[in-house]
């Protein structure tokens, strides 16, 4: 597999931003795989005792960069739900949807699923230390992933903007926190001081090999039905790039035959949103989200923080929850539908990116909720 410049095409360090400003990508190239026989595999890998293969990441393994099976640091991640919910597709006025519960990976966030191919590609390199700039939870998934490694973690984090659950996360995993005053961009940029230390933010390759991942669960959850949108939430805009790569390459393998439409959906209220996992200014990802909503008829929107305390409010309603920053899915999807963007006859994922209680503070607006659900109904 080779790394390619995602702006120039010119050969990349998996690690390295290229010279022209552009972020290193994995090439599948001309990888030919029986696309019935590479579903079978994955199922079989599902249903057997092989321990790497209780990971959802790695049951794609042929679609992964190559990293030796003894440097591999798993946690089981990717075994997610994509819970139907009647009551949210509702809420949103469309008429079918689905919530890809990323919050329930072990760390509680989707950045598990990227984290593990990041940090299994540090073991393997010999490195001794990994470092990210975060709103918390790439920091919380570095820490437990570097942890089971033996790898020395440090976290730079903006002060006074991370929940109290994530910091705590980053403590018991042991890593060294540096919190620098500003926002999540400030905290991005001093990563350049830091040296002997490989980062793991999502210009990190690897981190958005395993965070395709999320795609193909998507998919295959679906029995490979293809839905009509799949929408989710933006802030560094690591995580868009990744479901596009790897919708692009389940295509490309045919997997499936068609490509659902993307929705990024993103804070008005930039770096002073209370969604804080996604307060990010400048998103390094910026250009190739944009490519990758060209490619895929998308449609990015802005929500404000009222509309994603109310989606959040419904989410937790139907006993699934979220955090904050989750929630601007619904809230997004929710928003399409009104402005007529998405039809009222759409087959909808909405992504759910961290745990209820990574950010359990910030109170939901329950109030502005209509009743709901059959024994609300007034006939
Ligand atoms: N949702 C949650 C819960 C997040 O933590 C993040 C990003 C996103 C959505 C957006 O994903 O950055 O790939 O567009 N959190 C990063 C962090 C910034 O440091 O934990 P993205």
């Amino acid at each position: 597999m080779r790394v390619e410049c995602s702006d120039c095409g010119a050969v990349a360090d998996p690690l390295e931003i290229c010279r022209c400003g552009g972020l290193p990508e994995f090439v599948l190239g001309d990888l030919r795989l029986d696309p019935v026989g590479l579903r079978r595999l994955v199922r079989e890998r599902r249903a057997s005792y092989e321990p790497l293969f209780a990971s959802g990441v790695w049951r794609w393994r042929e679609l992964l960069p190559p990293i030796p099976s003894d440097a591999i640091v798993s946690l089981a991640e990717g075994n997610v739900p994509l819970y139907d919910s009647a009551p949210g597709a509702r809420y949103a006025g469309v008429d079918r949807l689905a919530y890809l519960h990323l919050g329930m990976n072990p760390t509680g966030s989707f950045k598990d699923l990227g984290m593990t191919v990041a940090i299994s590609a540090a073991k393997a390199s010999g490195a001794r230390a990994v470092v990210c700039a975060s709103t918390g939870n790439t920091a919380s998934s570095m820490a437990a992933y570097a942890a089971r490694a033996g790898l020395d973690a440090y976290a730079i984090v903006p002060r006074g903007r991370v929940s109290d659950a994530k910091l705590a996360q980053m403590r018991e995993y042991g890593a060294q926190l540096i919190e620098v005053d500003g926002s999540f961009d400030d905290a991005f940029a001093s990563l350049q001081h830091v040296r002997d230390a490989a980062v793991v933010n999502s210009i990190n390759a690897y981190r958005i090999e395993g965070q395709k991942c999320a795609a193909l669960a998507i998919l295959e959850a679906r029995g490979w039905s293809v839905p009509d949108w799949i929408v989710l939430p933006g802030g560094n805009l690591g995580n868009i790039s990744a479901i596009a790569k790897g919708l692009r390459e389940a295509f490309a393998l045919g997997l499936i035959d068609r490509l659902p439409q993307l929705a990024l959906i993103r804070a008005a209220r930039g770096v002073q949103t209370t969604a804080s996992a996604i307060a990010v200014g400048v998103p390094q990802s910026l250009r190739r989200a944009s490519r990758a909503l060209v490619r895929f008829n998308g449609i990015e929107l802005a929500v404000d923080d009222d509309a994603i305390l109310e989606a959040k409010a419904q989410i937790g309603r139907e006993g699934i929850g979220c955090e904050p920053a989750s929630a601007a899915s619904l809230a997004g999807l929710r928003a399409l539908r009104a402005s007529g963007e998405i039809a009222p006859g759409a087959d909808v994922v909405a992504i759910l990116t961290g745990h209820i209680l990574k950010d359990a503070r910030v109170p939901s607006r329950l109030a502005a909720l209509a009743p709901q659900g059959d024994k609300h109904a007034v006939a």
